[in-house]
């Protein structure tokens, strides 16, 4: 009889990582896979279009949890997840990166004495007022097989003494990902729709509760984007917390600012390759800038990847008073980093070496 992995995603990066994954379990003689939604990302624009263009499977599950606050989300996810345990009684249970979704899905597996197997485990900002920080740390603790995406986060996870026999470091599906859909996004006319010219752009994204929900650093943030030329029009694909925060906040977006909805997979793909600079404080555009070797300037105290300020290709802007001058500063002068003879992130063949190790782990 196929083993059975229980996989649980929720939001919109989970979606984009487990598209490659699922693919191959499914191709899989040994293996069959259940897919659980829990519904916390549910806008067409964050979630059903990547199972569109990405031809992941339609959920076997579909919790609809939807938005809440951090209790209600997890602890409602929690009691559905659990239901699910019971009834599929899966061989193990697969999480991804950082989410409520990804902490939900944790606790209730490890209740069950099932092994949780947790991909993209151990990267680490060291801020704890981050509730992905709080999330990451505890499924890490909570797994019994963890896929590291670089060194520097295995070595994040031997410090807090996981066995160094349960990590792998099998690079990072997100660089995977990107050399697949390569081709595919060459096809997006979203240049032409958006009537931009390559170089000739900023592409910004926001939506980190350290950034939206605190007013004063978003005024910061907008303030600075405000101050910038109109020569380089940025385009902000906004999350619908950050358009929610900007009305609460009473802040207008200048004219060189084109604010847009969010992005499908190959539409972003294309926008990131040939944005003049970025500007986001999301942990998956932080990586994709530097594997399009476009300059990025993160919008964070810290990061939890290191690696794209230690080649060079990222740079951590605080978002403080500032901001607007060191901002201009780079938009006006963007840099390259370095030709990086270490891929930080592993070779592409992160998914296909993760299912060989679940095919381990099953038997
Ligand atoms: C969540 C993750 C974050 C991840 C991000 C990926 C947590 C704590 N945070 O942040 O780590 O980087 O997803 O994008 O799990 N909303 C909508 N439509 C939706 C989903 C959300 O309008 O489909 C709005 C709601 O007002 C909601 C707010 O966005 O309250 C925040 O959504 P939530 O899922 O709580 O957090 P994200 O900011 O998306
Ligand atoms: N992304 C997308 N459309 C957008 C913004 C981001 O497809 O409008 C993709 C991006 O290319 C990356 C992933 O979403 O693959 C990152 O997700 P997000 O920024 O929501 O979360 P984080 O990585 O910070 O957890």
């Amino acid at each position: 009889m196929k083993k059975k992995i229980l996989t649980i995603v929720g939001t919109r990066p989970q979606f984009i990582k487990a598209a490659l994954i699922s693919k191959l379990l499914r191709k899989s003689r040994t293996k069959t896979e259940v897919l659980v939604h829990t519904g916390q990302h549910y806008d067409d624009n964050l979630s059903a279009v990547f199972f569109k263009e990405m031809e992941l499977p339609a959920p076997d599950y579909n919790l609809n949890v939807g938005s809440g606050s951090h209790a209600e989300q997890t602890g409602t996810m929690l009691i559905m997840i659990e239901k699910i345990i019971l009834k599929e009684k899966p061989t193990l249970v697969l999480v991804y990166g950082d989410t409520n979704s990804t902490l939900a899905g944790a606790l209730a597996t490890a209740k069950f004495h099932i092994p949780l197997v947790h991909i993209e485990a151990g990267p680490r900002s060291f801020n704890r007022k981050m509730p992905e920080e709080i999330n990451r740390i505890i499924t890490d603790h909570l797994s019994c097989f963890l896929f590291a995406p670089t060194a520097r986060s295995a070595l994040n996870l031997y410090q807090e003494g996981i066995p160094a026999d349960r990590v792998s470091n099998t690079g990072d599906i997100l660089y995977d990902l990107f050399l697949y859909y390569s081709s595919f996004a060459k096809r997006s006319t979203v240049l032409e729709q958006l009537g931009i010219k390559e170089k000739k752009y900023l592409l910004l994204t926001i939506h980190r509760a350290e950034n939206t929900d605190n007013s004063r650093r978003l005024r910061h943030i907008v303030e600075a984007l405000n101050m910038l030329t109109s020569k380089y029009p940025v385009i902000a694909a906004l999350h619908p917390r950050t358009r929610a925060a900007l009305k609460v906040n009473a802040l207008e977006l200048g004219q060189n600012i084109i604010p847009i909805k969010p992005l499908g997979y190959l539409d972003m793909y294309k926008l990131e390759k040939s944005a003049r600079l970025i500007i986001t404080d999301s942990g998956g555009v932080q990586r994709e800038a530097l594997f399009h070797r476009v300059p990025c300037v993160t919008l964070r105290m810290e990061t939890e990847w290191p690696e794209t300020v230690q080649c060079g290709w990222s740079r951590l802007l605080p978002p403080n008073s500032d901001l607007g001058i060191l901002l201009k500063k780079e938009v006006e002068h963007p840099w390259k980093g370095s030709l990086l003879k270490v891929n930080f992130f592993g070779d592409g063949t992160a998914a296909r070496k993760m299912v060989s190790l679940l095919d381990q782990f099953v038997s």
